[in-house]
């Protein structure tokens, strides 16, 4: 039995859809999540439309995120949303060092530590995203660049604080490769372990995502130190969504 008891799904959209798939996608979570309140959902949409998505899931209780937010609060930043400004609009949490702002955007671990910070300070709850890239893995330094990483993310943050750390292997995501369970095992319990060394006194939820789809959620979902879903590409597709769902309610925790 795990010392959480909901099961998260975590929905990030990128810039997959338009205006009108958006919104009707939003609307869809909303009847499909019904009133199950051991499944916590949260959406990361385009930010552009949160204002009008805030409206569709207002009394749903499912969260409304953004995939990426800057660390200072305001001034000349052209392209940029700072945290407080997020926050402002009405969200609650923020993906932060998801691999494609790593890896197409150069965000290095200090950027990503001062997104840390900022979201933090301004009350939203991040979703720290790690993981290894193809070549890091055949190389064997998967743990080594996850704690790298982590560590580096977590610096100086306050305690007490509730942060969600997703495993995301980047060769993994959006490629339909599949990280098996065995092998994303040992990662997430150096995680588990990590976060507790850190900051002992936060509250940690941690999550799985690459490739997660209807089939392989529940096998997922079994490991110890594996609280939920981050999903991408299959978050997009009703059916899928439909299924997962189903497959959460089923799954052991
Ligand atoms: P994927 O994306 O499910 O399409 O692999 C996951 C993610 O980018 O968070």
């Amino acid at each position: 039995m795990k010392a959480e008891e909901k099961k998260y799904f975590l929905a990030n959209w990128k810039m997959y859809l338009n205006r009108e798939n958006t919104l009707s996608l939003a609307n869809f979570f909303v009847k499909e999540k019904k009133d199950d309140p051991s499944l916590e959902v949260g959406l990361f949409p385009s930010s552009l439309y949160t204002l009008e998505i805030k409206n569709i899931v207002s009394n749903s209780q499912i969260s409304l995120g953004v995939q990426n937010g800057f660390w200072v609060d305001f001034g000349g930043y052209t392209g940029e949303l700072s945290m407080k400004m997020i926050r402002e609009s009405g969200c609650d949490i923020v993906l932060v060092g998801h691999s494609e702002r790593r890896r197409i955007f150069e965000e290095t671990d200090e950027e990503v530590n001062k997104k840390m910070l900022a979201a933090l300070e301004a009350d939203l709850t991040p979703v720290l995203c790690v993981g290894e890239t193809e070549s890091e893995r055949s190389e064997l330094k998967t743990e080594e660049v996850v704690e790298r990483q982590l560590r580096l993310a977590l610096a100086d943050l306050p305690p007490n604080k509730k942060i969600f750390v997703a495993y995301e292997p980047v060769w993994a995501i959006g490629t339909g490769k599949d990280c098996s369970p065995e092998e994303a095992k040992g990662v997430h319990s150096l995680i588990a372990r990590v976060c507790k060394e850190v900051l002992p006194e936060s509250n940690f939820i941690f999550l799985y995502g690459g490739s997660v789809n209807s089939k392989n959620i529940e096998e997922h979902l079994a490991d110890l130190n594996v609280h939920g879903v981050l999903v991408g590409s299959a978050s997009i597709k009703e059916d899928e969504v439909k299924n997962m769902f189903e497959a959460m309610q089923k799954a052991k925790m």
